[in-house]
């Protein structure tokens, strides 16, 4: 007698149903974690390189920070200051190779992401942790339409069928305000804007704890920059989700987020409330952050550049990697990592200066 093989219907039902049962044991696992930690995203001494046959970039190097739940933390700092590959290790996908993450502990709803096995890992990306990627056009496929790709996001998180699913895409769809007749249409039919939206209506599809967007209105136009940056708003305080947002922008830190990481070749030099950062600002490149804004009381006042460029993450210098451009440095400063000062429970700064008590940086007041 013939022996039974599975078809390749079978196979795919089976990898369905084993996909189903772990997602299950993921899911049940993750509430309960979720339910017994109050802070949405932990991560301490984070450090993360880039090896190449010529370099090792120190891209992120020993950050530790909360996110308690609900609050929205900015994340700003130079082009190259570490941004985008911290934000990926919290998903736990920093491209490897080249990319690997030396150390740290990272948990996201109270679970451990360097733990996760990969089918583990795809229950907490969508459904715990989602990200709004820079360039859209990246991470949209371009051969699938808008409506399937929402819906192929829906499907790996829910038990429902593939019609319930598309549904849903195009409620979501409706909710990012494109219209859901157009769910059949491919991402080159969609503007720079509408394409973003898509890349939102897919990160909140699954209704994530924790949204990650890393610089999502940068390519856009101001009117659809404000529409977009409502909308996020608006999802994540109807989710109830945290919200990590790194952004080049000051001003859209300013009205939308809690607290503040300010990033430096590849550490965090001040962290804090809004209030903190902005109102009491410490570290002498976060300084020179708010002294390079326009002033727009005074047009005719010199914007004031920090001089000088990051220094090349393969070759950070010994001691405080701003101390080249630092108008404060001292041998100090050239010799030794900064020490790390608390102004508060949550205001933290990384400077040498510091040591002496009576040190006060010169920043102008914002207009
Ligand atoms: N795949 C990679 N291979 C090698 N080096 C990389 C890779 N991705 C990033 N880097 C390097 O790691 C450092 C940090 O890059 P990252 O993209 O995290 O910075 P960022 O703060 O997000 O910058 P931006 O504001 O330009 O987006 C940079 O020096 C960058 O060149
Ligand atoms: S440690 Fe020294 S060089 Fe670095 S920011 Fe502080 S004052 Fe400037
Ligand atoms: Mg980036």
């Amino acid at each position: 007698m013939a022996r039974w093989t599975p078809s390749s219907s079978d196979k795919e039902e089976q990898s369905v149903f084993k996909h189903k049962q772990n997602r299950q044991r993921i899911v049940q696992a993750l509430e309960e974690k979720r339910a017994s930690t109050s802070n949405a995203v932990f991560v301490e001494h984070l450090t993360v390189q880039y090896v190449t046959s010529k370099e090792t970039v120190a891209a992120v190097n020993d950050i530790s920070f909360t996110l308690p739940k609900k609050r929205t933390l900015g994340v700003v700092g130079e082009t190259g200051a570490g941004k985008t590959t911290a934000m990926l290790s919290l998903m736990n996908m920093v491209p490897d190779p080249p990319g690997r993450i030396v150390s740290g502990d990272i948990q996201v709803g109270g679970l451990d992401m360097r733990s996760l096995s990969p089918s583990e890992l795809q229950c907490v990306r969508g459904q715990e942790i989602a990200m709004i990627f820079q360039d859209p056009m990246t991470s949209l496929n371009p051969v699938v339409t808008v409506g399937e790709q929402i819906a192929e996001s829906v499907l790996l998180h829910q038990d429902i069928s593939k019609q319930a699913a598309m549904v849903q895409a195009k409620a979501m769809l409706a909710k990012v305000g494109i219209d859901p007749d157009r769910a059949g249409e491919y991402p080159h039919q969609f503007s720079g804007g509408m394409r973003q939206r898509v890349g939102i209506a897919i990160a909140l599809a699954c209704k994530p704890s924790v949204l990650i967007a890393d610089e999502p209105t940068s390519a856009l136009d101001v009117t659809i920059q404000a529409q977009i940056l409502h909308l996020m708003r608006e999802l994540k305080e109807e989710n109830g989700a945290s919200m990590i947002l790194i952004t080049h922008d000051l001003g859209v830190v300013a009205e939308l987020c809690d607290d503040v990481a300010v990033m430096y070749a590849g550490h965090i030099v001040e962290y804090g409330m809004l209030e903190e950062v902005f109102n009491h600002t410490r570290h002498p490149y976060t300084e020179g952050l708010f002294n390079s804004l326009p002033n727009i009381r005074n047009r005719v006042a010199l914007l004031q550049p920090i001089p000088g460029l990051m220094p090349d993450p393969s070759k950070l210098p010994r001691g405080c990697a701003f101390a080249p451009r630092c108008s404060y440095a001292t041998d100090a400063c050239r010799e030794q990592a900064p020490d790390v000062h608390h102004f508060s429970d949550t205001h933290t700064v990384a400077c040498t200066a510091y040591r002496d008590a009576s040190f006060a940086i010169k920043r102008r007041d914002i207009e």
